[in-house]
């Protein structure tokens, strides 16, 4: 039986690095070394003041300074680290193709080939390789194969071991997670790697907890976990605009049937619109894996998840230019939040991001303020979508550090994510520096919309006309 003391991950990013933290942390007898081509990234994960490390997440940089070098590494000698470990991890980026076959949808796997034709070169012995960035089904057959084929006569065993952590409470979810999945062949060898990690996993984690499938299950697994979550957003999203004609208040209707214990009160906020780097991306393979085995209907149902989405944030940009009649040319809108969610410094697929590019095409100008997001990022996800030069992108927007500043002169705010801190603002002293009407746009549902009337704001929050 394999016992594990070595473990490799390559790719220090979001998943990487705060999984590897918890298993250094919980498994002080397993020497946990995370590598990264990014030289930058890996100076931040070993920056002697612990606070900044890379990836914000509360209660992370606790979990750092407890395992950090006694028994969790971070360095960019990637053979060496493949070199000595029995176990690697592969938690590299899989973007969506942005070129040819399968461009806008599939998951480009250029970076997890590179990972397994380095391990094949560089691995002198047996090794267990685990997949932990979320793949298309069947990437693991595919790592199977070109570890095989160009190896140089040593076994190695694929599993899949999706990661289930959300951002902002990984921290959480990796101490005490509904379950853990491990999928593996149904060979001896298959089930002796599943074991070993297996063994890893239950020096913290309940053994009940730990679920083991085959490697396909566990594969579609995480993509239909994600999917599942999201279309619950798009449901209650699909919902909002109704609830806006009518005098239905989407927050009540949410309670109502989330005490259905069929149905559950988890995922029923609504939104802007979903963000992140998993939901759009998953779906939007699983809609790839379904065209491509010629299941039409399968694919349409889930895409639909994605459009209506896109709708959503498209509604919100304009509703607003709509009650600020019909032009915001020039206008002054300032945007609280810009990461795709609280408490996480991410902006990936962000609602922020597209409401701000229609309000852009518009003329406006915007003013970002948000706790955690970099101005550099805010600039880098404009300039990503290439709808016009990374000059016109400074020129439309500012970023500024202090949210009294960013509403300072404003026509219009428009909260777009969920911070705790918003909803502690001194709103009176905002209001008395706006230009009026002053108006409030709340894409979360945040705010007191009662208090805020009382104050003079016109406000308009997501799925309600009361
Ligand atoms: C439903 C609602 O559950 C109930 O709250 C409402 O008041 C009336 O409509 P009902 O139609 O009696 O009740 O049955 P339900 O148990 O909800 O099943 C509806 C259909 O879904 C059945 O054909 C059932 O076989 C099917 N179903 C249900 C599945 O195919 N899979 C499931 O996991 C659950
Ligand atoms: C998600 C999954 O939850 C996690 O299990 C998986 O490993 C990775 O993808 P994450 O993207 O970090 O995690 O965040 P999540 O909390 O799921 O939120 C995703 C998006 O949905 C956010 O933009 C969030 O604001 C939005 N959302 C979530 C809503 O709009 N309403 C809700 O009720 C819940
Ligand atoms: P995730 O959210 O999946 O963790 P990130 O983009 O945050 O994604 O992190 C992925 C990390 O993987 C990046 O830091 C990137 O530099 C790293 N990476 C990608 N390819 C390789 C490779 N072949 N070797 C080492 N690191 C890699």
């Amino acid at each position: 039986m394999t016992k594990i003391t070595k473990i490799c991950c390559i790719g220090a990013g979001y998943v990487g690095g705060p999984t590897m933290a918890m298993i250094a942390k919980k498994c002080p007898h397993i020497k946990v070394t995370v590598v990264d081509l990014n030289e930058q990234r890996i100076a931040a994960w070993n920056d002697a003041d612990v606070e900044n490390i890379p990836v914000y997440e509360p209660g992370l940089s606790a979990v750092v300074a407890e395992a950090r070098n006694r028994n969790l590494f971070f360095s960019t000698d990637v053979e060496g680290a493949i070199d000595e470990a029995e176990m690697i991890f592969i938690s590299v980026n899989t973007p969506t193709k942005t070129y040819g076959a399968g461009k806008g949808q599939a998951a480009d796997l250029k970076w997890i080939e590179l990972c397994a034709r380095q391990i094949a070169r560089v691995a002198k012995n047996n090794k267990i390789i685990v997949e932990k960035s979320t793949l298309p089904v069947r990437t693991a057959s595919a790592i199977k194969d070109i570890l095989t084929h160009t190896g140089n006569g040593s076994q190695f065993q694929i599993l899949s071991n999706p990661e289930f952590l959300a951002e902002g409470t990984a921290v959480e979810d990796l101490d005490a997670p509904d379950r853990v999945l491990i999928g593996g062949d149904t060979t001896p060898e298959g089930r002796a790697a599943v074991q070993a990690l297996v063994d890893v996993y239950a020096n913290w984690i309940p053994k009940e907890r730990i679920l083991t499938t085959n490697v396909w299950s566990s594969e579609l697994s995480k993509l239909t976990a994600n999917a599942f979550l999201a279309q619950r957003v798009s449901s209650i999203n699909s919902l909002t605009e109704l609830c806006e004609k009518t005098e239905a208040d989407i927050k009540e209707v949410a309670r109502a049937i989330g005490t259905d214990s069929r149905i559950g009160p988890k995922f029923l906020k609504a939104s802007v619109g979903f963000g992140g780097s998993c939901f759009q991306k998953d779906i939007l393979n699983l809609v790839y894996i379904a065209r491509s085995y010629g299941l039409q209907e399968v694919a349409d149902y889930w895409e639909q998840v994605i459009i209506m989405n896109d709708h959503q944030k498209k509604r919100f940009a304009n509703q607003m230019i709509r009650e600020l009649y019909n032009t915001v040319n020039g206008k002054k809108i300032s945007f609280l939040g810009w990461a795709f969610k609280k408490d996480t410094n991410d902006t990936r697929e962000s609602a922020a991001i597209y409401v701000a590019d229609h309000l852009l095409h518009e003329q406006a100008h915007i003013i970002v303020y948000d706790p955690k997001v970099l101005e550099g990022q805010i600039y880098f996800d404009l300039d990503y979508l290439a709808t016009r030069t990374p000059e016109e992108n400074k020129k439309g927007v500012n970023v500024v550090t202090d949210p009294y500043e960013a509403c300072k002169g404003a026509h219009a705010i428009a909260v777009l994510t969920e911070w705790d801190e918003f909803k502690d603002y001194d709103w009176q002293r905002i209001y008395d520096s706006m230009l009026k009407p002053a108006k409030i746009f709340d894409g979360r549902n945040l705010l007191d919309a009662e208090k805020l009337r009382a104050i003079g704001f016109q406000v308009k929050a997501i799925g309600t006309n009361i």
